[in-house]
């Protein structure tokens, strides 16, 4: 069973609809009732693997500011109709990155390539077909949200009526009338994702889309990055957190001080640091005390209490010689349960070691 969102053709608004890869459904808009069917799609991800042509092409990038090394012989491809993940901590060089691919910054060797064209021969032909999201979306000040996006439609040759039903799409219709000088720093960030999506490029380049905006506009723009995707585009996008990436990205790429660290699925990356799961314990009264009985068995790799919650990590063999052991010591323990790796732990797990 795979849940998608999609969009009414006729009142654009969005509704979440669930079904199986090449199954056929009814759906009716819960906001104006339109009737019409919907055709979940077959796997995807079969096929993307499949794919062996590439959006983007980055191959021995490097970029020196000065004595600064921002990107270090940096190479990877971005498959056709994927979303890719550029992660890295702050400074590790994804504007630059990116900035590069754009043609925005002049980098000091390196090759790119977009939907086949090189930035360098066919500049123009390979950035025509992509949206930028720039890390710090600026607009002028005394235009409303829906001038705005007017202006760009003109300079852009789209249609301008796409307007309205884009500010509705990520949330900024009460603010239609409203200067963007008097906007929120996540309220520009919003129209910034309504503008990217203005020509409805085949390939999408956010730097940071999420940042600055509160958990629902997070999810909100994971969602129109998802549909964007369905609908065919391929998205890269960077982020340095990891919990917005997670689940949504095909693949990631891992930066640290401007160098390739790690490149694969969140799955794979798992697989191969050998990130194990960790059990939640909970235990009645604990209040964040981590017991000597636990401390001192060897088993145990990692331990942490929190509240209530103890955290143990530790091979699968040994999870119930850790519960014999609390409840010898007289601990209630009121539940247990496994949480799996997470992107947030290979990423940590990987910059570590690259230190
Ligand atoms: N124009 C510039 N002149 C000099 N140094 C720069 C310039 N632009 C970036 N840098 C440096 O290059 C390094 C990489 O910066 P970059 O902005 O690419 O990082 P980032 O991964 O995007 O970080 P963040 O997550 O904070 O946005 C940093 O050390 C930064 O200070
Ligand atoms: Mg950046």
């Amino acid at each position: 069973m795979v849940s998608k969102t999609i969009m009414c053709p006729k009142c654009k608004s969005h509704m979440k609809i669930e079904g199986n890869p090449g199954e056929k459904i009814n759906v009716t808009c819960s906001n104006c009732n339109t009737k019409g069917f919907f055709t979940f799609p077959e796997e995807k991800h079969a096929s993307k693997k499949e794919t062996d042509s590439f959006a983007i092409e980055v191959n021995g990038l490097t970029k020196i500011f000065k004595d600064l090394k921002a990107v270090n012989n940096l190479s990877f491809k971005v498959r056709k109709g994927e979303i890719f993940g550029l992660l890295g901590p702050n400074g590790a060089g994804k504007t630059t990155t990116i900035k590069a691919i754009l043609s925005l910054i002049h980098a000091n060797s390196g090759k790119i390539k977009i939907n086949e064209f090189d930035i360098k021969e066919e500049g123009i032909k390979a950035r025509e077909s992509v949206g930028y999201l720039p890390e710090r979306v600026a607009f002028y000040p005394n235009l409303t949200p829906l001038q705005t996006m007017h202006f760009f439609c003109e300079l852009w040759g789209v249609d301008k009526s796409v307007a309205k039903p884009l500010i509705k799409e990520v949330g900024l219709e009460d603010a239609i009338g409203r200067k963007v000088g008097n906007f929120s720093k996540g309220m520009v960030q919003l129209l910034g994702v309504a503008q990217v999506m203005i020509g409805k490029p085949p390939v999408y380049i956010l730097d940071e889309p999420m940042g600055g905006l509160d958990a629902r506009w997070v999810k909100t723009i994971r969602e129109k990055i998802k549909m964007l995707n369905e609908e065919g585009a391929t998205i890269l996008f960077s982020s340095h957190i990891l919990s917005e990436v997670e689940n949504i990205c095909d693949r990631v790429a891992i930066i640290n001080k401007g160098k390739l660290i790690a490149k694969d699925t969140v799955e794979n990356l798992n697989k191969y640091l050998k990130i194990k799961p960790r059990l939640e314990i909970t235990i009645k009264d604990l209040d964040g005390k981590v017991h000597n009985v636990i401390k001192d068995l060897k088993v145990i790799e990692t331990v942490d209490a929190k509240d209530n919650k103890l955290f143990v990590t530790c091979e699968s063999s040994f999870r119930s010689q850790v519960i014999t052991k609390l409840e010898e010591a007289g601990l209630k323990i009121d539940n247990i349960k496994t949480i799996e790796p997470s992107l947030e732990d290979a990423f940590v797990k990987l910059i570590e070691r690259d230190m």
